[in-house]
């Protein structure tokens, strides 16, 4: 339900966010604000402040409004947070539209029509007729208090007996159609489930939405999902959603399973907060559901194929609502497991083990993405490439995809990097090989130049002209260089030379030419080679080896930690101006202003960073 804008900023106006905090929170004055123990994280001493319209808390970050405060103190939906606080403040939250007040009422009428069924289903399992049902679950590992806890129950065997059951409370064939359990069969109603056992399905408040039901042993389809409704959208719903969000506020891991057994079968283990999707993949629905609970839930899929495509599809999509605090874990299970049998076979301790292992998505992302890549050939090295960073790109926090993009680089050359060039061979314009001369000394800028940044850009420059002279040297020198931030008119190159080398060509000068030619940057890689050659004697002369001495010599003197500072600065700058309001981007930039300036001076403790 939408809210009129000026009841929430009547409803922050009534409620000073202060008083709001101060019932959970001991709050003290300091200067115009107050402040005290952060009730998001453990502390001892107070980081957490409290302003005329938000809260932000310096140790671990947390901020927002009195709503959302609301909302992250007690797991409250927003609408929940606001019924609440306007009961605080004795305001009456907005009456819906009249139309919206009759799906409402439909929708909790639907609702009561499920909750009557449940009842039936669950009499049914535990009578006479539901003898096989109860001894398959039995059968099952599940305790008769799991099986009455999830609310099991046994769907009868059809022919109408359900409409027939529920008769007497005037619930009519129409209405069991419209809540998904039956459906309009050419002659009348007939029921969606026969035979099946039944699983309630409850949204994240409880409400009950839907069923899911399994047919005892083998036979298709096995399960029945309950159909879309005005009450039930799978791809916003998640089994088990209403016990786990109670069982993760009280500490336990939220971990998204793959199905109906799982969940209950973790949460007999003792592992109360799992979820899983109902016969879809995860959306994005359900991804920001999920994160409203944990900002790292782990997401377990089955050791066969189908679990790591599943995986795959679903770290990709995880990664365009990345942020730093939405993040997900992965556990891949054992081959053949899924939760539910692995806890059989192994236990409550076999699956914490398994808990454990665990790993972040940044972590195991590139081996998911390299899963049937062809790194044997220049255009499977090419595609690969494109997808890590593709993947990379779709991560909307600027700082985040930064990240991840040097990473999955780093991981990319580590994998495909080719055999070192023989270093004696002939190469670059010359003709080095046996008989040419010692090169003289390369003239090194010392490391104690005044402007370390100015320094850094000219070795950069150097150790690139000495590349497009020994293109040979490429595919051993292309990691390092890739560390190396090139002064922004010649970034181009990098680009360049990194599709140069996986063009698969002979890598001699003649081809670098024409392949920069093409790309527009010959006149450039001209003007780098005499640049060079007045700092770099005899570059043009040197064996590749020579150059390749001169290389890491440079490479040597670089100062990586301005360089990444500098690089840091910047972004950090661009996004303060992009968000002049937000406090911490200004802080961040500010931050990284004083860590340059000390570098430069040559203050230690940059490294801490
Ligand atoms: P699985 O086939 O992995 O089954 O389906 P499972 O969860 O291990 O079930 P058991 O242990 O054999 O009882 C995983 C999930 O996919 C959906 C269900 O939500 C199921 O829990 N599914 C599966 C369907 O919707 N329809 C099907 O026919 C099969
Ligand atoms: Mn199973």
């Amino acid at each position: 339900m939408a809210l009129p804008a000026n009841f929430l900023d009547e409803l922050r106006a009534r409620l000073p966010i202060a008083t709001v905090i101060g019932k959970s929170v001991k709050l003290s004055r300091s200067g115009r604000e107050r402040k005290g123990c952060c009730p998001f994280h453990g502390e001892k001493t107070p980081s957490f402040y409290v302003y005329d319209d938000h809260f932000h808390c310096f140790g671990c970050g947390e901020h927002g409004d009195v709503i959302s405060f609301v909302m992250k103190s007690s797991g409250a939906s927003f609408m929940e947070a606001v019924e609440d606080l306007a009961g605080q403040a004795g305001l009456e939250v907005p009456k819906q539209s009249p139309q919206a007040a009759q799906a409402e009422a439909r929708r909790s009428s639907l609702s009561e029509v499920l909750e009557a069924a449940c009842k039936e289903y669950q009499l049914w399992l535990w009578g006479q007729e539901g003898r096989a049902a109860l001894a398959y679950l039995r059968g099952r590992g599940l305790s008769d208090d799991t099986i009455r806890r999830f609310q099991l129950g046994f769907s009868g065997e059809g022919r109408g007996q359900l409409a027939t059951a529920l008769r007497g409370q005037n619930i009519k064939p129409d209405q069991l159609i419209e809540a998904g359990l039956m459906k309009q069969g050419e002659r009348g109603p007939t029921d969606m489930y026969f035979g099946r056992v039944m699983f309630p399905i409850r949204d994240r408040r409880g409400a009950l939405i839907s069923f899911g039901g399994r047919i005892m042993g083998d036979g298709q389809p096995k399960y029945v999902n309950g159909p879309e409704t005005a009450l039930f959208s799978k791809r916003r719903s998640l089994y088990g959603l209403n016990l786990a969000r109670e069982a993760v506020r009280k500490g336990a891991v939220l971990i998204v399973v793959e199905g109906y057994m799982d969940v209950i079968a973790l949460a007999q283990a003792g592992f109360g907060g799992a979820v899983a999707p109902l016969g879809t993949a995860l959306t994005e629905e359900h991804l920001e559901e999920i994160w409203r609970l944990s900002p790292a839930p782990v997401l377990c899929f089955d050791g066969d194929a189908a679990g790591q495509r599943a995986a795959l599809k679903t770290a990709e999509l995880a990664l365009t609502q990345l942020t730093p605090d939405k993040t997900l874990k992965l556990l891949r299970l054992p081959a053949k497991d899924d939760p539910d049998s692995l806890i059989k076979r192994a236990g409550r301790a076999g699956f914490e083990a398994e808990l454990g292992k665990a790993q972040p998505l940044s972590a195991v992302l590139f081996d998911m993405l390299k899963a049937g890549q062809d790194l044997a050939t220049p255009e499977g090295r090419t595609r690969f490439r494109q997808r890590l960073l593709g993947a990379a790109n779709t991560i909307p926090d600027k700082f985040l995809a930064e990240e991840y993009r040097n990473a999955l680089k780093e991981a990319f050359f580590a994998a495909t990097r080719r055999a070192p060039a023989p270093r004696f061979q002939p190469g670059g314009f010359g003709k080095g090989g046996r008989f040419a001369p010692p090169p003289p000394p390369v003239k090194i800028p010392p490391r104690s130049a005044p402007d370390a940044e100015a320094a850094n850009a000219r070795r950069a420059r150097l150790m690139l002209a000495i590349l497009l002279a020994h293109p040979a040297l490429l595919p051993e020198f292309e990691e390092p260089f890739s560390n190396i931030a090139l002064p922004a008119e010649d970034e181009p190159f990098r680009e360049a030379l990194h599709a140069y080398v996986l063009s698969g060509k002979t890598l001699d000068t003649e081809s670098l030419l024409t392949h920069l030619r093409k790309l527009g940057l010959a006149a450039r890689a001209a003007e780098l080679a005499a640049l060079a050659k007045t700092e770099l004697s005899l570059i043009k002369g040197a064996s590749p080896a020579e150059a390749g001495r001169s290389w890491w010599s440079l490479y040597e003197l670089m100062d990586f930690s301005i360089d990444s500072l500098r690089r840091q600065r910047d972004e950090a700058q661009a996004f303060w101006l992009a968000h002049p309001e937000d406090q911490s981007a200004s802080d961040r930039f500010i931050r990284y202003v004083q860590l340059l300036d000390r570098a430069r001076t040559g203050a230690a403790g940059v490294e801490e960073i």
